[in-house]
């Protein structure tokens, strides 16, 4: 009678020793898994931010997986599945195409996993929440920089008889930001079409903003203008700097007027030397707390506060079904006259990096 009591005691703590550990997420460590999933490590940023959100992550005591795609869609999708597999609680999601990751995110909110999608969105309503910057307002300050450089509005030179010949290049075909930032990019020029002083002679998509690639668009576009380009809106500083490698080319680097965004030390660069005309600062330093904040809210079943309700539809222009829930950080537009206030000083770039190649004596004081 005794022993069976103590069977039934001892069974019972097993029980609720295993729910208990199942509730943690983590047989092993006992820590919660966060699964975090990029598109790829080409772009400068990423790698960065993997290692500022691992950080916090594991600052906050949760165990962190990672795995970046080498810009495979399958592979982004298999290894989202793996991470579910392996136990991961919350998942944040760079990915490398938004409608083909919704396949995986999907079966992973089915699972009960809280889905973040980081920067970029995931065409699904299943995700718990959309976090990015405003890149309707990247296209806005992309276009107007250039814009500004041409001398709109007000130009003598570009009238309706000589309208500036504009080449459009937008970013991934896959990426929904790209999409938004073109959304921005259209606002500005649409008056300047419409009154006849700039004309798009070209329009190109960069397949996963390979710099590379753009080079080679770039090139294909100066010969079949024969070199008559009067300014690129390009759409990210990768972009930009493999057109400006075409431009050079032809002997026009800082001659026709560039945009790009992120801020990246080469482009930065690029703009202290007269180059690239403008690029849009995205303070990743405040994405990726923000994103761990967001993360650390949901796992421990709350709400997160400051979120904003958006259809699938307008943020795509797709006839998709269902809305999210988003936050977008503020941006801001990047030339020669505030790099150094906004990119050197505030340490988001390194002084070295940014005035590399520039003769001593042309560097502002070290910060
Ligand atoms: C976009 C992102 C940009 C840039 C680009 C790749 O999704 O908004 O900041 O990183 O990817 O260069």
């Amino acid at each position: 009678m005794k022993s069976n009591r103590m069977i039934i005691a001892v069974f019972s703590l097993m029980v609720i020793g295993s729910m208990l550990l199942a509730a943690c997420g983590a047989a092993g460590s006992g820590k919660t898994k966060v699964g975090l999933s990029f598109s790829d490590f080409a772009v400068e940023r990423w790698k960065n931010e993997e290692v500022l959100m691992r950080k916090l992550l594991e600052e906050k005591g949760y165990e962190v997986i990672s795995q970046e795609a080498n810009h495979d869609v399958k592979l982004q999708n298999d290894q989202i599945d793996n991470m579910v597999a392996q136990g991961v609680k919350g998942l944040i999601v760079i990915a490398e195409d938004g409608a083909a990751a919704a396949t995986a995110v999907d079966k992973a909110a089915a699972a009960g996993v809280k889905v973040l999608a980081y920067d970029r969105l995931i065409k699904t309503k299943n995700i718990a929440a959309y976090l990015s910057f405003d890149n309707v307002e990247v296209g806005r300050q992309e276009a107007l920089g250039v814009m500004t450089a041409l001398g709109l509005p007000g130009s003598t030179t570009w009238t309706k008889d000589n309208p500036a010949k504009i080449f459009m290049s937008g970013g991934s075909p896959t990426d929904n930001n790209a999409v938004l930032v073109r959304q921005g990019q259209m606002e500005v020029i649409q008056p300047y079409i419409d009154e006849g002083v700039i004309t798009i002679v070209a329009d190109q998509w960069v397949p996963n903003w390979d710099e590379a690639e753009a080079q080679k668009i770039m090139e294909n576009v100066l010969t079949a203008q024969q070199n008559k380009i009067d300014a690129v809106i390009a759409s990210n500083d990768g972009t930009a700097l493999g057109e400006l490698e075409a431009l050079g080319g032809q002997g026009l680097a800082g001659k026709v007027p560039i945009s790009g965004q992120d801020a990246t030390a080469a482009s930065c660069n690029s703009i202290v030397k007269g180059e690239q005309t403008v690029t849009v600062y995205k303070d990743i330093r405040l994405l990726s707390p923000k994103a761990v904040e967001m993360m650390d809210t949901l796992l421990k079943g709350q709400t997160i506060s400051g979120l904003q309700e958006y259809s699938l539809k307008v943020l795509t222009g797709e006839d998709l079904e269902g809305n999210i829930q988003a936050l977008f950080l503020p941006v801001q537009q990047v030339t020669k006259d505030n790099v150094y206030e906004l990119i050197v000083k505030s340490g988001f770039q390194p002084y070295e990096d940014v005035y590399r190649d520039i003769p001593e004596d042309q560097r502002p004081p070290k910060p």
